[in-house]
């Protein structure tokens, strides 16, 4: 459909529904749900299909994807699982939180609620693959769900053994300029997103905000990460969405990394985390825990 139509849409939801309600605005869904052309024909759209016939003899545990906030299976860590199904990784993703009338805009409800989808998601690998673990990548929220949802969700922990997560935000964002990820489809997308998030409310960003119910509850003074479970949170000094004070999980055994400790001249962003062969190097050697295996430095996205 014609992007003109979408904002259109948008626009007429805008002043019809009452803010920030999530419910249901009276608004014809079918103009809601369809993604901008303007996304789907840039570069960095698509991701693999999910493959539950995959097998690797190299990385028995299949690898969950779990992207960011606003973002969906297809944007975010697609280019990742390209990469890693590159190096006989079996790569698995969905799209969590979303709002039934923008199911290409993920990350919205509250994040209990997503937990509950990624548990469902993780068991259905692990049935589906034989496999008896899986290792958890997420970045922003999708990184928080990696700490979150084995620590919230009943046998998780037991079922997951590597968390990677890329600029999670642990101790409360404040986190207003998630939509620049859709710079990729240009203003037109990151134009559509604004406006659906202001139509269907944004559950999830209270959530990770300072004083928000998720950021309370990973820090109430009990561990976040479980027995069993081996995590990685991999920062970047640029970070000016989420920067490393905010990410960092100060626990016995975890790996707390700044990119630049290992590529000095990356200035990567947060959006830019999920982008950047130098942060896929350092996600490879936590899943594989070759903890010094040369990485390929990357000069990085700066927003
Ligand atoms: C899924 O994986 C199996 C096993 O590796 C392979 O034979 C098959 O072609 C794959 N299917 C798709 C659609 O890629
Ligand atoms: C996108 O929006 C920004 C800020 O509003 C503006 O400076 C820029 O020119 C716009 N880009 C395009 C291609 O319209």
């Amino acid at each position: 459909m014609a992007v003109v139509n979408l904002l259109f849409a948008l626009s007429v939801a805008l002043t019809t529904a009452a803010l920030p309600s999530p419910s249901p605005a009276p608004v014809d869904a079918r103009d809601l749900i369809s993604i901008p052309d303007a996304l789907t024909t840039a570069p960095w759209y698509g991701a693999p299909e999910n493959n539950f016939s995959c097998s690797s003899t190299t990385h028995p545990n299949p690898v969950v994807l779990l992207h960011g906030l606003s973002a969906d299976d297809q944007v975010d860590l697609n280019l990742l699982q390209i990469y890693l199904n590159k190096l006989d990784f079996c790569t698995f993703s969905l799209t969590y939180g979303a709002h039934t009338l923008a199911p290409w805009i993920g990350g919205l409800k509250p994040l209990a609620d997503s937990a509950v989808e990624i548990a469902d998601f993780v068991r259905e690998v692990l049935d589906k693959t034989g496999a008896s673990k899986v290792d958890l990548v997420g970045h922003s929220e999708g990184g928080v769900q990696a700490l979150y949802v084995p620590r919230s969700q009943p046998g998780i922990s037991d079922v997951v053994e590597h968390l990677v997560a890329l600029g999670p935000a642990m101790h409360g964002a404040e986190y207003y300029g998630f939509t620049d990820l859709w710079y990729i489809g240009g203003n037109v997308t990151r134009d559509a997103v604004a406006l659906v998030l202001k139509t269907v409310g944004c559950a999830g960003c209270d959530d990770l905000a300072v004083g928000g119910e998720t950021t309370k509850e990973l820090n109430d003074g009990n561990p976040v990460v479980q027995p069993g479970n081996k995590a990685t949170i991999i920062m970047s000094t640029n970070d000016k969405l989420v920067p490393p004070e905010k990410s960092i999980v100060d626990e016995e055994g975890v790996r707390n990394i700044l990119v630049q400790d290992t590529c000095p001249e990356d200035q990567l962003g947060h959006a830019g985390l999920a982008w950047d062969t130098g942060v896929w190097g350092l996600i490879v050697n936590a899943l594989t825990e070759d903890y010094d295996a040369p990485v390929t430095c990357d000069t990085g996205l700066t927003f």
